[in-house]
């Protein structure tokens, strides 16, 4: 059994989606903790449900202060990984390397189109759809110190259509997003795998 600290700031359906595979046996680890940045979210609602212990640390004091504080929540809980669900503060680099568990992001196109510090949420579908893309998608990566781009574990691809807007494209998108996070949570809790440049590449796809 691994631990598992997700992080994250909204609905929380990701959350959910990695709380259901756990209940399942779809990934043979627990959700120890679960921190959100907002003490109304969807994701310590559905933490409360499910007898999950949670925290709730909310920016008001100075950003170095903050993510130590976060730093030390994330440690307390010793895990095995760290899942950013929908987290939306961008974690300084000195404390990515502070957290010396795997860190993944859940990100809401195909990296690296489409991704940094203004990318999140709704307005990564905005982008796409003014971009004019034909294709968009969901990628979940590896945590570096700098945003968006650390290895990539798993990307699902989904088509635009003509009369999509950020919001349909965001809800159709949803359930792709959350086979990724957990295909992509066994590929990191199996550790069989390799990180080679910029790829997170399988036992299965080695050459
Ligand atoms: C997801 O779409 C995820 O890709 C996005 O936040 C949403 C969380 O939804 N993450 C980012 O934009 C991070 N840059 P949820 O609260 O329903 O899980």
């Amino acid at each position: 059994m691994g631990g598992l600290t997700v992080l994250a700031s909204g609905n929380g359906t990701t959350l959910q989606a990695i709380i259901d595979a756990c209940e399942s046996g779809k990934i043979s680890a627990r959700v120890e903790l679960v921190i959100s940045d907002h003490r109304n979210s969807g994701a310590i609602t559905r933490a409360i449900r499910h007898g999950i212990k949670h925290e709730v640390l909310e920016y008001a004091i100075k950003k170095q202060d903050y993510f130590r504080e976060l730093i030390s929540l994330v440690r307390s809980s010793s895990p095995n990984l760290v899942i950013l669900a929908g987290f939306m503060k961008i974690i300084p680099g000195w404390a990515v390397l502070d957290i010396t568990a795997p860190i993944i992001n859940l990100h809401p196109s195909l990296l690296p189109c489409f991704g940094g510090k203004s990318m999140y949420g709704i307005h990564v579908h905005e982008s796409v759809i003014s971009s004019g893309a034909k294709y968009s998608g969901c990628t979940v990566h590896i945590v570096t110190p700098e945003v968006d781009s650390g290895p990539i574990i798993l990307q699902k691809v989904l088509e635009v259509r003509d009369d999509d807007t950020p919001a349909t494209l965001q809800d159709r998108l949803k359930p792709l997003e959350h086979q990724a996070m957990v295909e992509a949570i066994n590929i990191i809790l199996s550790g069989k795998y390799v990180v080679k440049g910029n790829r997170v590449l399988t036992m299965a796809n080695q050459k």
